[in-house]
């Protein structure tokens, strides 16, 4: 089989919507060499005529080899293709499938092939259109969408490393689960549904003469029944693949309509009110999750344009309020007992994230324009359950600190997230809170969704952290507030400390020294008011790039810059820049100050492993920085980067190679050589919808060659909502492709 680096061959049979979408999309994404098959004479041929696929084949010679083989014909047509097929297959060809019912296929697989290959993993992307033919192909018809694997015990652990490499280089989000699984799943959620509308079409259409019954009918009718225009052999295949589940779940189905029927025959109006009630809110969860989704990818998808800059970037700006204090401020005040206010409240969607769960959880918040948030405190035990799953978006901080808040509670709660956040590890909160007596499932990769069951009253907790984290050491000083129980927390690094410092002003027994943190048994604490300082993480992005243009000089007022925070200033002293800090003053027990900064030649520095917490937002920054400084950079202890919104280690060492930059991961270290004599060069790249990664790459491109297009920057909007405006004021060079 191929190597992982080099370009696979992949042989797609059957070039319909699906399959001729997939290859489209795989040419373009360069990800692989597609060849296509079809047993329509001429369509492989016109496919490449069209761009569709690289190279055209057909039976009875295929006369071509091939690593993968993916086929995307009928259900029932699975078995006949493998047995054709079969010569040209060796013992590590990878195979999979787009087919909707995964029992089946496995089953003609076993058939035709006489047992199942190593190479053998089921597959099936959720998209698709009612459109049909290779006019129809979207290469982007996976993007954000859903592929399902479903490896069984006899496949390859490289097999489904090829696929899903395939898969995700197609946009789309790769999860996997069991045949079994898969096919309950899909026979409730879109086989029924199709069986239904089907059904209902065409009771309609004989009860009534000419079909003039249809004329009347309108949206709901419209809505309920698109699906019935979609192909009936296709969907012949699929109730006979999937007979087992369809009849299951068709039978609940039948139960369930005949006491709605019994109801309304008896007039028992109460039945039919809290059936309708339960669906009504459980579709109301449905229209949230999809809303919010597509929220997300509208945004994500937009592009950054960012370009070199003739001039030095000029003149002031104040930034958001803190994101992290901003976090922990509004939910102590939420647990608070009576009226708090909070001004300089971060703008971002991450800190408004935490505002809604809290609102959902029943708590009074008034806020406005201006960042002045103001709220009914409920006191640490007053939260209400909510009444649908706490949609956390993009943001790790809220997911997991509003987890520790809730698992102190005395009702279930569940935390879900965008893709993104489904992907990151949510068990370096859950074993520390389940020693305390918490009870918390994830899913079986140990990330959201989280569900949250009631527990008794939770343990005191001696935790050595295993990694330098301040949202899992936040989660569980929240969780041990809340329950009012005792903690000693020893940290593996420093982090972030702006809870302790809000808790020692909120008056709770807490200490923290030589990195453990104690907190005693806390009683209830009082509303408060509170100033949040200027974001420092976002304030980093015009020191690194005023740094790095000639002529420049900008000022930035009231900033955040407590030691746990700022470990850049140091790095960047280090590295000869100019930045000058003044007018210190004390905000809420933060410190602030005032910042200008100065262009100035960089030279290479070490960055130590031990001080990565104090810096681990802003090591984007610092790669972009290290390439245009003289000499060999090395950042040492930064895996934790690989556990953000995008493994950070990788999306910027692919990026940062990509415009020409000498970058290098080696271990747990970044090495990067830099040469101040040679900018970056332009191009594409892609930051994954990671908003930090997008701006270091907007700071790049100030002194880089030629523009810079940075794919799936939308986000940067969203966390750094005054961006745009600041940018102008300071004369970068970026606008937002629409
Ligand atoms: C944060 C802590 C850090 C940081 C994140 C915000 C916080 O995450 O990267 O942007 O507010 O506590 P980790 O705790 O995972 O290091």
């Amino acid at each position: 089989m191929t190597t992982p680096a080099a370009k696979p061959r992949v042989l797609m049979v059957g070039l319909g919507m699906i399959g001729a979408s997939f290859a489209k999309a795989l040419c373009l994404s360069q990800a692989a060499t597609v060849i296509g098959l079809d047993a329509q004479p001429g369509v492989a041929d016109k496919a490449r005529a069209m761009g569709i696929v690289d190279e055209a084949v057909s039976f009875p010679d295929l006369n071509t080899t091939f690593d993968a083989v993916i086929l995307a014909v009928p259900v029932l047509a699975m078995g006949p293709v493998l047995t054709q097929l079969k010569p040209w297959l060796s013992a590590d060809t990878v195979i999979s499938d787009v087919g909707s019912v995964k029992g089946a296929v496995v089953d003609a697989a076993r058939d035709a092939l006489g047992q199942l290959p190593a190479g053998f993993v089921p597959g099936h992307p959720i998209a698709g259109a009612e459109r049909s033919g290779l006019a129809a192909a979207k290469s982007d018809l996976f993007d954000h969408h859903l592929l399902i694997l479903t490896p069984l015990p006899t496949s390859s652990a490289e097999a489904v490393q090829l696929l899903t490499r395939l898969w995700q280089s197609v946009g789309a989000d790769v999860v996997t689960m069991s045949v079994s699984r898969h096919d309950e799943v899909l026979a409730a959620t879109s086989h029924l549904p199709h069986l239904l509308a089907f059904s209902l079409v065409d009771t309609l259409a004989r009860e009534s003469e000419n079909r003039e019954i249809f004329r009347y009918a309108a949206g709901g009718f419209r809505d309920f029944t698109r699906i019935a225009a979609s192909d009936p052999t296709m969907w012949h295949d699929v109730f006979l693949a999937n007979r087992e589940a369809t009849l299951n779940i068709l039978r609940r189905f039948q139960s369930d309509l005949t006491v709605l029927a019994d109801a309304i025959e008896h007039r028992e109006g109460a039945t039919l009110k809290s059936v309708f009630g339960r669906a009504k809110s459980a579709r109301d969860y449905f229209t949230e999750i999809l809303s919010s989704r597509q929220r997300h990818t509208d945004d994500i998808r937009k592009n950054l344009i960012a370009a070199p800059v003739r001039a030095g970037l000029a003149g002031a700006v104040a930034v958001p309020g803190d994101r992290s204090i901003s976090h922990r401020a509004v939910i102590l005040a939420a647990l608070a007992e009576g009226q708090s206010e909070l001004r300089g409240f971060g703008n971002g969607h991450d800190n408004r994230t935490t505002l809604e769960a809290l609102r959902k959880l029943g708590v009074g918040i008034e806020a406005d324009d201006t960042g002045c948030v103001q709220l009914t405190g409920v006191g640490r035990q007053g939260l209400k359950a909510a009444d649908s799953p706490l949609y956390m978006g993009n943001s790790a901080t809220s997911m997991r600190l509003m987890a520790g808040v809730l698992s102190a509670q005395s009702f279930s709660s569940e935390l879900i997230g965008d893709a993104s956040l489904s992907h990151r590890p949510m068990d370096r909160i859950q074993q520390p809170l389940q020693s305390m007596g918490a009870r918390i499932d994830l899913s079986p990769r140990k990330t959201a969704p989280i569900v949250i069951h009631p527990a008794e009253a939770l343990k005191p907790l001696d935790y050595q952290l295993p990694m330098a984290s301040a949202q899992v050491k936040t989660a569980l000083l929240f969780a041990g507030l809340c329950s009012g129980v005792s903690m000693r927390l020893q940290e593996a690094g420093p982090s972030r400390n702006h809870t302790e410092v809000l808790l020692a002003r909120l008056g709770c027994p807490i200490h923290a020294e030589a990195g453990v943190i104690e907190l005693a048994p806390a009683r209830q604490w009082a509303g408060f008011q509170s100033d949040i300082p200027g974001d420092f993480s976002l304030a980093a992005v015009h020191l690194a790039a005023a740094s790095l243009v000639p002529g420049s000089e900008v000022t930035m007022s009231g900033v955040g810059v407590n030691p746990s925070r700022v470990g850049l200033l140091d790095v960047m002293g280090r590295m000869g820049a100019r930045i000058e800090l003044t007018n210190y003053r004390d905000l809420g027990g933060e410190p602030v100050a005032d910042l200008q900064v100065n262009y100035a030649p960089l030279v290479a520095t070490e960055g130590a492993a031990d001080v990565a917490g104090l810096l681990i937002d802003e090591y984007p920054l610092l790669f972009v920085l290290a390439t245009q400084a003289e000499g060999i950079s090395r950042f040492s202890g930064v895996r934790e980067l690989r556990y953000k919104e995008t493994d950070r280690l990788k999306t910027m060492v692919e990026g940062l190679t990509t415009l020409g930059a000498d970058i290098e991961l080696k271990g747990d270290a970044v090495i990067i050589r830099g040469r101040s004599d040679r900018p970056l060069d332009g191009g594409i790249v892609d930051c994954g919808g990671d908003h930090r990664v997008a701006l270091a790459y907007v700071v790049a491109a100030q002194t880089a060659l030629r523009p810079i297009i940075i794919r799936n920057s939308g986000r940067v909007l969203g966390a750094y909502p005054d961006f745009a405006e600041h940018a102008l004021a300071l004369g970068y060079s970026v606008t937002v492709e629409d």
